[in-house]
Protein backbone atom coordinates (compact mmCIF):
# COMPACT_ATOMS: atom_id res chain seq x y z
CA UNK A 1 0.00 0.00 0.00
CA UNK A 2 1.37 3.71 -0.88
CA UNK A 3 1.82 5.75 2.26
CA UNK A 4 -1.00 7.90 0.85
CA UNK A 5 -3.54 5.50 0.79
CA UNK A 6 -2.08 4.45 4.55
CA UNK A 7 -2.75 7.83 5.74
CA UNK A 8 -5.81 7.72 4.08
CA UNK A 9 -7.36 4.70 6.10
CA UNK A 10 -5.60 5.67 9.41
CA UNK A 11 -7.24 9.37 9.16
CA UNK A 12 -10.65 7.96 8.23
CA UNK A 13 -10.53 5.37 10.81
CA UNK A 14 -9.36 7.39 13.89
CA UNK A 15 -11.49 10.18 12.71
CA UNK A 16 -14.43 7.68 13.23
CA UNK A 17 -13.40 6.80 16.41
CA UNK A 18 -13.26 9.87 17.63
CA UNK A 19 -16.03 11.01 16.07
CA UNK A 20 -17.77 8.22 18.02
CA UNK A 21 -16.92 8.81 21.25
CA UNK A 22 -17.79 12.52 20.82
CA UNK A 23 -21.07 11.71 20.16
CA UNK A 24 -21.69 8.88 23.03
CA UNK A 25 -20.42 11.75 25.65
CA UNK A 26 -21.83 14.55 23.82
CA UNK A 27 -25.40 13.30 23.63
CA UNK A 28 -24.71 11.84 27.13
CA UNK A 29 -24.09 15.27 28.44
CA UNK A 30 -26.61 16.97 30.61
CA UNK A 31 -28.84 14.07 30.81
CA UNK A 32 -30.73 13.09 33.89
CA UNK A 33 -29.20 9.90 35.76
CA UNK A 34 -32.62 9.20 37.17
CA UNK A 35 -35.48 7.74 35.80
CA UNK A 36 -38.56 9.86 35.87
CA UNK A 37 -42.15 9.21 34.00
CA UNK A 38 -42.51 12.29 32.39
CA UNK A 39 -42.60 11.54 28.65
CA UNK A 40 -40.59 13.55 26.01
CA UNK A 41 -44.30 14.18 24.01
CA UNK A 42 -44.64 12.80 21.20
CA UNK A 43 -47.28 10.40 20.76
CA UNK A 44 -47.82 7.96 18.04
CA UNK A 45 -50.19 5.07 17.73
CA UNK A 46 -51.36 5.61 21.15
CA UNK A 47 -47.28 4.71 22.16
CA UNK A 48 -45.28 7.48 24.13
CA UNK A 49 -41.74 7.65 25.18
CA UNK A 50 -40.54 8.66 28.31
CA UNK A 51 -37.82 11.24 28.61
CA UNK A 52 -34.83 8.71 30.70
CA UNK A 53 -31.21 8.37 29.67
CA UNK A 54 -29.55 5.05 28.11
CA UNK A 55 -29.58 2.65 30.91
CA UNK A 56 -25.97 2.83 32.38
CA UNK A 57 -24.88 -0.87 31.43
CA UNK A 58 -25.50 0.36 27.91
CA UNK A 59 -23.94 2.76 27.92
CA UNK A 60 -20.93 0.97 29.00
CA UNK A 61 -20.85 -1.43 26.25
CA UNK A 62 -20.55 1.38 23.57
CA UNK A 63 -17.55 2.60 25.16
CA UNK A 64 -16.60 -1.14 25.33
CA UNK A 65 -16.78 -1.69 21.94
CA UNK A 66 -14.50 1.45 21.54
CA UNK A 67 -11.70 0.39 24.05
CA UNK A 68 -11.86 -3.02 21.75
CA UNK A 69 -11.92 -1.60 18.45
CA UNK A 70 -8.68 0.45 19.92
CA UNK A 71 -7.22 -2.80 21.17
CA UNK A 72 -7.96 -4.74 17.75
CA UNK A 73 -6.10 -1.89 15.73
CA UNK A 74 -2.87 -2.02 18.16
CA UNK A 75 -2.64 -6.04 18.08
CA UNK A 76 -3.96 -6.65 14.64
CA UNK A 77 -3.11 -5.36 10.76
CA UNK A 78 -6.13 -2.43 10.38
CA UNK A 79 -4.52 0.67 10.28
CA UNK A 80 -3.16 1.24 7.06
CA UNK A 81 0.76 -0.45 6.82
CA UNK A 82 0.41 -0.93 10.44
CA UNK A 83 1.39 -4.30 10.93
CA UNK A 84 0.41 -5.36 14.57
CA UNK A 85 1.79 -6.21 17.62
CA UNK A 86 -0.33 -9.89 18.25
CA UNK A 87 2.04 -11.58 20.48
CA UNK A 88 3.28 -14.74 18.61
CA UNK A 89 3.47 -13.62 15.32
CA UNK A 90 6.52 -12.01 14.18
CA UNK A 91 6.17 -8.80 12.13
CA UNK A 92 2.48 -9.07 12.60
CA UNK A 93 -0.40 -11.33 12.16
CA UNK A 94 -1.68 -12.78 8.56
CA UNK A 95 -4.46 -15.15 8.01
CA UNK A 96 -1.69 -17.53 6.44
CA UNK A 97 0.12 -17.77 9.09
CA UNK A 98 -2.14 -18.47 11.58
CA UNK A 99 -3.56 -20.92 9.22
CA UNK A 100 0.16 -21.95 9.49
CA UNK A 101 0.37 -22.22 13.13
CA UNK A 102 -2.91 -24.10 13.34
CA UNK A 103 -1.50 -26.83 11.00
CA UNK A 104 1.19 -26.95 12.89
CA UNK A 105 -1.01 -27.46 16.32
CA UNK A 106 -2.54 -30.34 14.45
CA UNK A 107 0.53 -31.89 13.57
CA UNK A 108 2.01 -31.89 16.38
CA UNK A 109 -1.21 -33.90 17.62
CA UNK A 110 -2.22 -35.90 15.05
CA UNK A 111 0.91 -36.40 13.15
CA UNK A 112 2.19 -39.48 15.54
CA UNK A 113 -1.21 -41.42 15.12
CA UNK A 114 -0.64 -40.79 11.31
CA UNK A 115 3.01 -41.90 11.19
CA UNK A 116 1.60 -44.76 13.24
CA UNK A 117 -0.91 -46.07 10.38
CA UNK A 118 1.16 -45.01 7.18
CA UNK A 119 4.17 -47.68 8.36
CA UNK A 120 1.18 -49.83 8.32
CA UNK A 121 0.67 -51.96 4.91
CA UNK A 122 -2.85 -50.75 3.57
CA UNK A 123 -5.19 -53.47 3.92
CA UNK A 124 -4.47 -53.61 7.48
CA UNK A 125 -5.03 -50.22 8.33
CA UNK A 126 -8.59 -50.69 6.26
CA UNK A 127 -9.05 -52.98 9.13
CA UNK A 128 -8.81 -50.70 11.38
CA UNK A 129 -12.13 -48.62 12.92
CA UNK A 130 -10.14 -45.49 14.23
CA UNK A 131 -8.37 -45.15 11.01
CA UNK A 132 -11.30 -45.13 8.75
CA UNK A 133 -12.69 -42.92 10.57
CA UNK A 134 -10.39 -40.45 10.59
CA UNK A 135 -9.67 -41.51 6.71
CA UNK A 136 -13.31 -40.64 6.57
CA UNK A 137 -12.91 -37.05 7.69
CA UNK A 138 -10.19 -36.64 5.57
CA UNK A 139 -12.46 -37.62 2.69
CA UNK A 140 -15.38 -35.42 3.39
CA UNK A 141 -12.84 -32.54 3.43
CA UNK A 142 -10.80 -33.02 0.47
CA UNK A 143 -12.63 -35.44 -1.69
CA UNK A 144 -16.27 -34.98 -1.03
CA UNK A 145 -16.63 -32.03 -3.62
CA UNK A 146 -16.16 -33.90 -6.52
CA UNK A 147 -16.58 -37.68 -5.80
CA UNK A 148 -19.75 -37.07 -3.41
CA UNK A 149 -20.18 -37.54 0.73
CA UNK A 150 -20.45 -41.21 -0.26
CA UNK A 151 -17.43 -41.80 -2.71
CA UNK A 152 -20.39 -42.67 -5.45
CA UNK A 153 -19.06 -40.09 -7.67
CA UNK A 154 -21.35 -38.60 -10.05
CA UNK A 155 -20.71 -37.68 -14.46
CA UNK A 156 -17.18 -37.20 -14.98
CA UNK A 157 -15.92 -37.98 -11.40
CA UNK A 158 -15.79 -41.88 -10.69
CA UNK A 159 -17.27 -44.07 -7.82
CA UNK A 160 -15.04 -44.75 -5.93
CA UNK A 161 -16.85 -47.84 -4.23
CA UNK A 162 -17.44 -50.35 -7.27
CA UNK A 163 -14.45 -52.52 -7.98
CA UNK A 164 -14.33 -50.82 -11.53
CA UNK A 165 -11.44 -48.91 -11.42
CA UNK A 166 -9.93 -46.32 -14.54
CA UNK A 167 -6.40 -46.70 -12.85
CA UNK A 168 -6.48 -49.79 -11.05
CA UNK A 169 -7.58 -51.00 -7.24
CA UNK A 170 -4.84 -52.19 -5.67
CA UNK A 171 -3.83 -50.47 -2.60
CA UNK A 172 -0.44 -49.45 -4.56
CA UNK A 173 -1.99 -47.91 -7.29
CA UNK A 174 -5.09 -46.25 -5.46
CA UNK A 175 -1.78 -44.39 -3.52
CA UNK A 176 0.06 -44.02 -6.55
CA UNK A 177 -3.49 -41.82 -7.88
CA UNK A 178 -4.03 -39.72 -4.93
CA UNK A 179 -0.41 -38.58 -4.17
CA UNK A 180 0.44 -38.23 -7.80
CA UNK A 181 -3.00 -37.56 -9.31
CA UNK A 182 -3.93 -38.51 -13.02
CA UNK A 183 -4.70 -37.09 -16.33
CA UNK A 184 -6.98 -38.79 -18.69
CA UNK A 185 -6.29 -38.26 -22.55
CA UNK A 186 -9.81 -38.90 -24.66
CA UNK A 187 -8.50 -37.64 -28.07
CA UNK A 188 -11.61 -36.59 -29.84
CA UNK A 189 -12.43 -37.98 -33.48
CA UNK A 190 -14.48 -35.59 -35.20
CA UNK A 191 -11.64 -34.49 -37.46
CA UNK A 192 -10.37 -37.88 -38.34
CA UNK A 193 -13.75 -39.70 -38.79
CA UNK A 194 -16.00 -37.42 -39.83
CA UNK A 195 -20.19 -37.02 -38.49
CA UNK A 196 -21.23 -40.19 -39.37
CA UNK A 197 -18.42 -41.99 -38.58
CA UNK A 198 -18.10 -40.64 -35.12
CA UNK A 199 -22.49 -42.10 -35.49
CA UNK A 200 -20.90 -45.48 -36.52
CA UNK A 201 -18.37 -45.87 -33.74
CA UNK A 202 -20.68 -44.61 -31.27
CA UNK A 203 -22.69 -47.55 -32.08
CA UNK A 204 -20.69 -50.16 -32.28
CA UNK A 205 -18.76 -49.06 -28.58
CA UNK A 206 -22.71 -49.04 -27.42
CA UNK A 207 -23.08 -52.99 -28.62
CA UNK A 208 -19.96 -53.88 -27.02
CA UNK A 209 -21.87 -53.12 -23.64
CA UNK A 210 -24.80 -55.12 -24.76
CA UNK A 211 -26.92 -51.42 -25.68
CA UNK A 212 -29.37 -50.93 -28.51
CA UNK A 213 -28.47 -48.44 -30.77
CA UNK A 214 -30.94 -46.47 -33.14
CA UNK A 215 -31.60 -47.51 -36.57
CA UNK A 216 -29.60 -46.64 -39.92
CA UNK A 217 -25.86 -46.93 -38.19
CA UNK A 218 -23.13 -48.99 -40.00
CA UNK A 219 -21.73 -51.20 -37.04
CA UNK A 220 -19.30 -52.64 -39.26
CA UNK A 221 -17.61 -49.65 -40.60
CA UNK A 222 -17.28 -48.32 -36.80
CA UNK A 223 -16.03 -51.63 -36.05
CA UNK A 224 -13.50 -51.32 -38.58
CA UNK A 225 -12.64 -47.64 -37.31
CA UNK A 226 -12.73 -48.96 -33.69
CA UNK A 227 -9.91 -51.23 -34.73
CA UNK A 228 -8.18 -48.56 -36.44
CA UNK A 229 -8.08 -45.90 -33.97
CA UNK A 230 -9.29 -47.17 -30.18
CA UNK A 231 -7.51 -50.70 -30.02
CA UNK A 232 -4.29 -48.82 -28.71
CA UNK A 233 -6.10 -47.54 -25.57
CA UNK A 234 -9.20 -49.46 -25.21
CA UNK A 235 -8.19 -53.14 -26.24
CA UNK A 236 -9.09 -55.08 -29.05
CA UNK A 237 -11.96 -56.23 -26.90
CA UNK A 238 -12.89 -52.55 -25.41
CA UNK A 239 -12.05 -54.20 -21.88
CA UNK A 240 -9.77 -50.75 -21.69
CA UNK A 241 -6.21 -49.96 -20.35
CA UNK A 242 -5.20 -49.08 -16.65
CA UNK A 243 -2.12 -48.53 -17.58
CA UNK A 244 -3.67 -45.50 -19.49
CA UNK A 245 -6.85 -44.78 -17.49
CA UNK A 246 -8.90 -46.06 -20.39
CA UNK A 247 -12.04 -47.36 -19.28
CA UNK A 248 -13.46 -50.40 -20.21
CA UNK A 249 -15.99 -49.86 -22.94
CA UNK A 250 -17.59 -53.74 -22.42
CA UNK A 251 -19.43 -53.42 -18.90
CA UNK A 252 -22.57 -51.08 -17.61
CA UNK A 253 -20.00 -48.54 -15.60
CA UNK A 254 -20.33 -45.22 -17.45
CA UNK A 255 -17.89 -41.79 -16.22
CA UNK A 256 -19.88 -39.64 -18.90
CA UNK A 257 -22.96 -41.51 -19.52
CA UNK A 258 -23.96 -43.98 -21.85
CA UNK A 259 -26.99 -42.23 -23.98
CA UNK A 260 -26.29 -42.25 -27.56
CA UNK A 261 -25.60 -38.81 -27.01
CA UNK A 262 -23.38 -39.06 -23.88
CA UNK A 263 -21.24 -41.15 -25.70
CA UNK A 264 -21.38 -39.82 -29.09
CA UNK A 265 -20.30 -36.73 -27.11
CA UNK A 266 -17.49 -38.48 -25.24
CA UNK A 267 -16.29 -39.35 -29.16
CA UNK A 268 -16.95 -36.64 -30.90
CA UNK A 269 -14.91 -33.80 -28.42
CA UNK A 270 -12.94 -36.20 -26.26
CA UNK A 271 -12.71 -35.69 -22.41
CA UNK A 272 -9.72 -34.92 -20.00
CA UNK A 273 -10.89 -35.89 -16.69
CA UNK A 274 -8.40 -34.78 -14.26
CA UNK A 275 -7.78 -35.93 -10.78
CA UNK A 276 -5.77 -33.53 -8.96
CA UNK A 277 -2.55 -34.71 -7.19
CA UNK A 278 -2.46 -34.47 -3.16
CA UNK A 279 0.92 -35.36 -2.66
CA UNK A 280 2.25 -31.87 -1.82
CA UNK A 281 -0.63 -30.56 -0.08
CA UNK A 282 -1.64 -33.23 2.52
CA UNK A 283 1.52 -35.24 2.31
CA UNK A 284 2.07 -39.13 2.69
CA UNK A 285 0.89 -40.05 6.28
CA UNK A 286 -2.36 -38.54 5.39
CA UNK A 287 -3.23 -39.50 1.42
CA UNK A 288 -2.01 -43.14 3.45
CA UNK A 289 -5.03 -43.20 5.36
CA UNK A 290 -7.04 -42.08 2.45
CA UNK A 291 -6.13 -44.84 0.54
CA UNK A 292 -6.68 -47.26 3.23
CA UNK A 293 -10.79 -45.74 3.75
CA UNK A 294 -11.22 -46.09 -0.33
CA UNK A 295 -9.83 -49.52 -0.45
CA UNK A 296 -12.43 -50.11 2.46
CA UNK A 297 -15.13 -48.51 0.28
CA UNK A 298 -14.31 -51.52 -2.50
CA UNK A 299 -14.10 -54.31 -0.69
CA UNK A 300 -16.24 -56.47 1.52
CA UNK A 301 -15.15 -57.77 4.42
CA UNK A 302 -14.52 -61.55 2.92
CA UNK A 303 -12.48 -60.48 0.28
CA UNK A 304 -9.94 -58.09 2.71
C1 LIG B 1 -4.89 -42.27 -26.44
C2 LIG B 1 -5.72 -43.26 -25.85
C3 LIG B 1 -7.15 -43.34 -26.33
C4 LIG B 1 -7.62 -43.54 -27.60
C5 LIG B 1 -6.81 -43.69 -28.87
C6 LIG B 1 -9.06 -43.61 -27.50
N1 LIG B 1 -9.45 -43.44 -26.20
FE1 LIG B 1 -11.35 -43.44 -25.52
N2 LIG B 1 -10.70 -42.96 -23.69
C7 LIG B 1 -9.37 -42.84 -23.32
C8 LIG B 1 -9.30 -42.42 -21.96
C9 LIG B 1 -8.02 -42.16 -21.17
C10 LIG B 1 -10.63 -42.25 -21.51
C11 LIG B 1 -11.09 -41.76 -20.15
C12 LIG B 1 -11.31 -40.27 -20.23
C13 LIG B 1 -11.50 -39.63 -18.88
O1 LIG B 1 -11.44 -40.34 -17.88
O2 LIG B 1 -11.71 -38.41 -18.85
C14 LIG B 1 -11.47 -42.63 -22.62
C15 LIG B 1 -12.86 -42.63 -22.58
C16 LIG B 1 -13.66 -43.09 -23.58
C17 LIG B 1 -15.10 -43.23 -23.48
C18 LIG B 1 -15.95 -42.86 -22.27
C19 LIG B 1 -16.25 -44.06 -21.41
C20 LIG B 1 -17.12 -43.74 -20.22
O3 LIG B 1 -17.08 -44.54 -19.28
O4 LIG B 1 -17.84 -42.73 -20.21
C21 LIG B 1 -15.53 -43.71 -24.67
C22 LIG B 1 -16.96 -44.03 -25.07
C23 LIG B 1 -14.36 -43.88 -25.52
N3 LIG B 1 -13.26 -43.49 -24.81
C24 LIG B 1 -14.39 -44.34 -26.81
C25 LIG B 1 -13.28 -44.29 -27.65
C26 LIG B 1 -13.36 -44.57 -29.07
C27 LIG B 1 -14.60 -44.98 -29.80
C28 LIG B 1 -12.11 -44.40 -29.56
C29 LIG B 1 -11.63 -44.53 -31.00
C30 LIG B 1 -12.33 -43.75 -31.97
C31 LIG B 1 -11.25 -44.05 -28.45
N4 LIG B 1 -12.01 -43.98 -27.32
C32 LIG B 1 -9.91 -43.84 -28.56
C33 LIG B 1 -8.28 -43.08 -24.10
C34 LIG B 1 -8.32 -43.27 -25.47
C1 LIG C 1 -11.47 -31.53 -8.41
C2 LIG C 1 -12.17 -32.76 -8.33
C3 LIG C 1 -11.54 -33.91 -7.57
C4 LIG C 1 -11.10 -33.94 -6.26
C5 LIG C 1 -11.10 -32.81 -5.24
C6 LIG C 1 -10.67 -35.28 -6.02
N1 LIG C 1 -10.82 -36.03 -7.14
FE1 LIG C 1 -10.33 -38.00 -7.32
N2 LIG C 1 -10.77 -37.90 -9.30
C7 LIG C 1 -11.32 -36.83 -9.96
C8 LIG C 1 -11.53 -37.17 -11.35
C9 LIG C 1 -12.13 -36.26 -12.41
C10 LIG C 1 -11.08 -38.49 -11.52
C11 LIG C 1 -11.08 -39.29 -12.80
C12 LIG C 1 -9.90 -38.95 -13.64
C13 LIG C 1 -10.05 -39.63 -14.96
O1 LIG C 1 -10.95 -39.23 -15.72
O2 LIG C 1 -9.30 -40.58 -15.21
C14 LIG C 1 -10.62 -38.93 -10.20
C15 LIG C 1 -10.11 -40.19 -9.94
C16 LIG C 1 -9.81 -40.68 -8.68
C17 LIG C 1 -9.40 -42.03 -8.39
C18 LIG C 1 -9.19 -43.13 -9.41
C19 LIG C 1 -10.45 -43.90 -9.63
C20 LIG C 1 -10.29 -45.03 -10.59
O3 LIG C 1 -11.31 -45.56 -11.02
O4 LIG C 1 -9.15 -45.41 -10.89
C21 LIG C 1 -9.23 -42.13 -7.02
C22 LIG C 1 -8.80 -43.35 -6.23
C23 LIG C 1 -9.53 -40.82 -6.49
N3 LIG C 1 -9.89 -39.97 -7.50
C24 LIG C 1 -9.47 -40.51 -5.14
C25 LIG C 1 -9.59 -39.22 -4.64
C26 LIG C 1 -9.33 -38.84 -3.27
C27 LIG C 1 -8.93 -39.79 -2.15
C28 LIG C 1 -9.52 -37.51 -3.19
C29 LIG C 1 -9.34 -36.61 -1.98
C30 LIG C 1 -8.00 -36.45 -1.51
C31 LIG C 1 -9.91 -37.03 -4.50
N4 LIG C 1 -9.94 -38.10 -5.36
C32 LIG C 1 -10.19 -35.72 -4.79
C33 LIG C 1 -11.64 -35.62 -9.41
C34 LIG C 1 -11.34 -35.23 -8.11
Amino acid sequence: MTSFWSWYIVILTTGTLLALVWLIFATRKGQRTDTTDQTVGHVYDGIEEYDNPLPRWWFMLFVGTLIFAVGYLVLYPGMGNWKGVLPGYQGGWTSAKQYDREMERADAKYGPIFAKYAAMPIPEVAKDELALKMGGRLFASHCAVCHGSDGKGAHGFPNLTDDDWLWGGSPETIKTTIMKGRKAAMPGWEAALGNQGVKDVTGYVRSLAGLKNPEGLNLAAGKKSYDAMCVVCHGPEGKGNQALGAPNLTDKVWLYGSNFNQVQQTIRYGRNGVMPAQEDFLGNDKVHLLTAYIYSLSHDEKDQ
